[in-house]
């Protein structure tokens, strides 16, 4: 099957979004004669106003790849082009011959070398003629696109609460761009979905976080995203750079993350060179607030996603919470998950850890998303049935800043 992009003029508000955000190889999104299908701009716009439809099976062009001749219908991705010869798309690391987790040309872990450049196959073009090589070669240096270099005054899920101050900088973030999730509530969509940046190697990336902790004066340095451990490479050498160039004992680094592809042999790679603080995020007890809040309509790959994310948090606390700080993402919407299912995910954690951070996020109206931002008093009954699962580091983000662990009950307010 063959796709093709068309702009919806009458759902389209003109945000720009799919000429500064998408990676699209014609420069001109909803383009129909130059479009090649790659869906960067349908999975981005805000206002759902990219259509994808079938198309007829263009003519053929000759490329090669790995030295070998194949034809191949036009105007279509690298990616697909693989595909189309027999190559297996995977959304879990090492599924597949090729792996494709966020398909708008953020996280380079797709690249292969196209014409003698490396470069993401999920968003350029096949062109007549082209070579392709889908080995990297052995001293490559792994490249992705990073949005950001910025103080932060309450940090991440994964920042101990006791340095939320809430203004002036507690840390330097940056973020990652590309994710394997499609939440209709991200918060983060611009870098997220964002395709358009120069890719940057580990060693670029760590001397510019490192600039930014000298600017700013802190210790704390965090990579979020999209989501930063899509380009497993990528993300080990970052860290490694980061440690060497920050070799004093006050020096954190601390990452974000969804957790789905974090599995056993990845987090030990990370502690071991040099995580210092985590925030993995638990999207629901059950699979179908999983799917609904990460927007995957895929229930195989949604569940992979799920477990990891889970496996991942045992297995952090099992193994590292003597060494790494660990600080649970959990979210709270009254659209998307129940107060029961909070409860319940709270007495899983606590059987894992009582005293194990949990940070309540508030999920707002953001992207596609309508939902109404929960209340502070909504957010006070969530910090209070988390409470009383015998959780004791409990935090909840809210319209007028975190509600710490050590608040008095806080019941009277509603
Ligand atoms: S999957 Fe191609 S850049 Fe992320």
């Amino acid at each position: 099957m063959f796709y093709i992009a068309e702009k919806n003029l009458n759902n389209c508000k003109k945000c720009g979004a799919c000429d500064e955000i998408v990676a699209c190889s014609s420069m001109r999104v909803g383009y129909v004669e130059e479009c090649i299908g790659c869906g960067a701009c349908f999975i981005t716009c805000p206002n759902e106003a990219i259509i994808i439809k079938e198309k007829p099976r263009e003519k053929e062009i000759k490329i090669k790849v790995n030295g070998e001749s194949f034809s191949i219908p036009e105007k279509i991705t690298v990616k697909k082009a693989l595909e189309f010869i027999g190559y297996k798309i995977g959304k879990f690391p090492n599924e597949g011959d090729l792996f494709v987790p966020c398909e708008v040309g953020g996280c380079w872990s797709c690249a292969i070398i196209i014409n003698g450049e490396i470069k993401p196959s999920c968003v350029t073009g096949v062109k007549e003629g082209m070579k392709i090589k889908t080995q990297l070669p052995k001293d490559y240096k792994p490249k992705r696109l990073i949005h950001g270099w910025m103080g932060h005054s309450v940090g991440g899920v994964g920042t101990p609460w006791w340095l939320k101050k809430g203004y002036g900088s507690i840390e330097v973030a940056t973020f990652a761009c590309g994710c394997n999730f499609r939440c209709p509530q991200c918060q983060n969509w611009t870098t997220t979905y964002c395709g358009k940046e120069v890719a940057l190697t580990p060693r670029e990336a760590a001397l510019l976080m490192t600039h930014t902790r000298r600017m700013h004066g802190v210790n704390r340095m965090a990579i979020s995203g999209g989501e930063c451990t899509l380009n497993k490479p990528w993300l080990i050498q970052y860290i490694q750079e980061l440690k060497k160039l920050n070799p004093d004992e006050k020096a954190r680094f601390h990452i974000d993350t969804n957790a789905s592809i974090l599995t056993k042999d990845y987090i030990d790679e990370l502690v071991e060179a040099g995580m210092t603080d985590i925030g993995p995020d638990l999207k629901g007890l059950k699979l179908e607030t999983f799917m609904k809040i990460t927007g995957l309509k895929d229930e195989k790959i949604a569940e992979k996603y799920y477990r990891t994310s889970w496996e991942a948090v045992k297995y952090l606390i099992n193994n590292y919470k003597d060494k790494v700080f660990i600080g649970i993402g959990i979210p709270y919407n009254k659209d998307l998950i129940s107060l029961e299912e909070i409860a319940k995910m709270g007495d899983e954690i606590y059987k894992l850890d009582p005293e194990v951070q949990v940070c309540v996020l508030d999920y707002r109206p953001e992207f596609r998303s309508k939902i109404l931002r929960p209340s502070y008093y909504e957010m006070v009954k969530v910090w209070d049935i988390l409470k009383s699962t015998g959780l004791k580091t409990v935090i909840c983000q809210t319209e007028y800043g975190h509600i710490g662990p050590k608040e008095p009950s806080l019941s009277r307010f509603y």
